[in-house]
């Protein structure tokens, strides 16, 4: 009886579970207006990457956003970025030491400049998540009735001027004829067989030539960005992966040999 009750109440737990993850669903996903985030894949042994990302982020980002929970000697060790470069290139102030925190170099009363206080970085790639990241960099666009005269679909309405647009260029909200799908999923044809538009707005689309790097460059730039990120987000996560796949592999062999020790203490029983 009383494991039947318990059974009972389990049941009825898996149940709320799914109907809560249910109605999450329904409200959207967490790329809003841009729909779908685009999937992001990050490759911290890609040290180059990693680099370069370093670089963007010192240069276009330290400014408001701090990474206080790092130290410039890891991020230059971590990067394999000899210590004497790494200071001489990437740090602007000539007090810093290799083991201070990367605090920003944002006077803190400067929240009244956007109204919200840029965030701390060091954490986003862990609670907003990479693809969230890598898709938000890159839905800035064009919106006049705005304070900074662009707006973002991912982060409607976010506080954050498009601090790379002379890379990117101006982005705008197009709208485009893209042709009908019909029912049996090719593209639907009127009588004369010619394929059917249907004006659809909401793409976005850099304006040609007003951006220093093209639309790959950038999407490049904003990959390495993105990457660098992550690993600020965890650092040991490499070498984390890397050693989780040695214990796979150590427990495989484990498995082997004792699957062949059982075998040789059984001789003595069938025997
Ligand atoms: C001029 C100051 C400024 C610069 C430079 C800047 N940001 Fe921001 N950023 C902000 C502000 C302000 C917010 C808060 C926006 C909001 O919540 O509406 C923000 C928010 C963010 C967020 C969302 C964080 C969260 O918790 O919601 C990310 C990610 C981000 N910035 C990344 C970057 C990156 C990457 C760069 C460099 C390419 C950068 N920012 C440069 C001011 C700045």
């Amino acid at each position: 009886m009383m494991q039947q009750k318990l059974i009972l109440k389990i049941n009825y737990l898996i149940f709320l579970l799914f109907f809560f993850s249910a109605i999450q669903a329904a409200e959207g996903g967490p790329c809003k207006d841009y729909g779908e985030c685009d999937k992001f894949k990050y490759s911290l042994n890609d040290i180059e990457s990693l680099q370069r990302g370093a670089s963007t982020y010192i240069n276009y980002c330290y400014g408001c956003h701090s990474l206080k929970y790092s130290r410039w000697g890891r991020v230059a060790k971590d990067l394999q970025i000899p210590e004497d470069i790494f200071f001489e290139n990437l740090v602007f102030d000539n007090s810093i030491k290799p083991g201070d925190l990367m605090v920003g170099a944002m006077p803190s009363e400067s929240a009244d400049w956007f109204g919200v206080m840029p965030p701390d970085l060091t954490l986003v790639s862990r609670y907003k998540g990479d693809d969230w990241i890598y898709s938000y960099l890159r839905a800035y666009y064009e919106d006049s009735s705005k304070q900074y005269g662009v707006n973002n679909l991912v982060y409607p309405g976010t506080a954050m001027p498009n601090v790379l647009l002379t890379l990117q260029g101006n982005q705008k909200l197009v709208c485009k004829d893209i042709p009908i799908i019909a029912s049996n999923g090719g593209e639907q044809r009127d009588n004369n067989g010619d394929t059917v538009y249907k004006e659809k707005c909401g793409f976005l689309e850099v304006e040609e030539g007003t951006g220093e790097l093209s639309k790959k460059e950038f999407d490049n730039l904003i990959y390495d960005l993105t990457n660098f990120l992550v690993y600020v987000g965890e650092p040991i996560k490499a070498t984390r992966e890397r050693i989780g796949w040695y214990v796979v592999f150590y427990f495989l062999i484990f498995t082997a040999l004792s699957l062949l020790l059982y075998r040789e203490f059984h001789k003595d029983y069938n025997s």
